[in-house]
């Protein structure tokens, strides 16, 4: 409860300096009575405050949700780091696959999955929106789409973390997933960026270089458009973090914009969208983590995941912030 407690005494702290603690409000679950911000950017980890702040460069100078959350993630894509972009960690055959996805306003959406030796998969993903028929594109047809449309191959190997880091994890070979990889200095798992634009637009983006050491061909939530980030401009956005197989069973990111639409708050929605996660999963839940974050059209944002130390960045005009997300196992782990 301590954690609870202490977000709390932030929370009001924060009350006369800050419009946006209407938005924080929303977080506590409570109703939203003031303005809300004049844009508003929310991204999954630590990564997310560098992210959002390329992003607000462009929401900030009247830009469109769409160009900014393809220029945040583009950040985190160039970063050394486990699980995003080209010095990703490999899968157990030593392939760096990488998956994205991009949805706008107008219910465009597009994607890459196991896309390898591009260095910006969201970028891919935006062009198999704007430039095909198609929503998805996988293996190497995505690379020769990519190829076709300008992207240049600029793989040159695993980076040097993962190299030591294969080379370590080859000695036994196995594969589990650990809580919160994705925190920490350079291991922050799949960037999910979803914004809200000062003509109150919506967009979203995704992108991961997946699990470390997954199977060849192992594709996880985040390009699949209702599951790794769902966008309806009506009602809100959402995107997701972790273990992206319990975020597929359940459509993760598309029920929680159902949820909102049925006037659940982000933070609400967020919540059971994780109780669902452990209500359908035939795994233990205990041992992994999954993280939703979520925006609705009235600018409130909020975040719920399985375990402790999921994070999410936010940024307004008036504001930037790395939060704590609130979280299931916590009385379980505190009792
Ligand atoms: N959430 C990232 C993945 O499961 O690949």
């Amino acid at each position: 409860m301590q954690h609870r407690r202490s977000f709390l005494k932030k929370s009001i702290a924060l009350t006369t300096a800050l419009p946006i603690f209407n938005v924080l409000k929303s977080f506590a679950s409570s109703p939203i009575k003031a303005s809300k911000p004049n844009g508003l950017i929310v991204s999954t980890w630590d990564a997310g405050i560098r992210a959002n702040a390329a992003a607000w460069k462009i929401i900030g100078n009247n830009g469109t949700a769409l160009d900014a959350v393809e220029a945040g993630v583009k950040i985190t894509e160039l970063e050394n780091n486990c699980c995003v972009g080209l010095n990703g960690r490999p899968d157990r055959d030593g392939f760096v696959t990488l998956d994205a996805c991009i949805m706008d306003d107008k219910n465009r959406c597009g994607s890459v999955a196991m896309l390898q030796k591009i260095k910006h998969p969201i970028s891919v993903a935006r062009a198999v929106m704007e430039k095909t028929p198609h929503v998805m594109l996988v293996g190497d047809g995505a690379f020769q789409f990519a190829i076709k449309n300008g992207f240049k191959n600029e793989w040159k190997g695993l980076s040097k973390d993962s190299k030591i880091e294969y080379k370590k994890w080859l000695k036994e070979s196995k594969y589990k997933p650990i809580i919160n990889i994705e925190s920490g200095k350079r291991n922050h798992d799949t960037i999910g960026m979803i914004a809200l634009d000062k003509d109150n637009n919506m967009s979203g983006s995704c992108t991961t270089s997946g699990m470390a050491y997954k199977l060849h061909g192992r594709v996880g939530d985040s390009p699949i458009i209702g599951a790794g980030l769902f966008v309806d401009n009506e009602v809100g956005a959402a995107t997701s973090s972790g273990v992206g197989e319990e975020v597929i069973r359940i459509a993760g990111t598309h029920l929680v914009v159902e949820l909102m639409r049925n006037g659940d708050s982000p933070y609400a929605a967020c919540k059971k969208a994780v109780e669902r996660v452990v209500e359908k999963s035939p795994n233990n839940t205990k041992e992994m983590q999954v993280g939703f974050i979520a925006i609705n059209k009235k600018g409130q944002f909020g975040a719920y995941a399985l375990q402790k130390g999921f994070q999410y960045a936010v940024k307004t005009d008036t504001y930037e912030k790395l939060m704590d997300s609130d979280y299931y196992y916590k009385n379980q782990r505190e009792e």
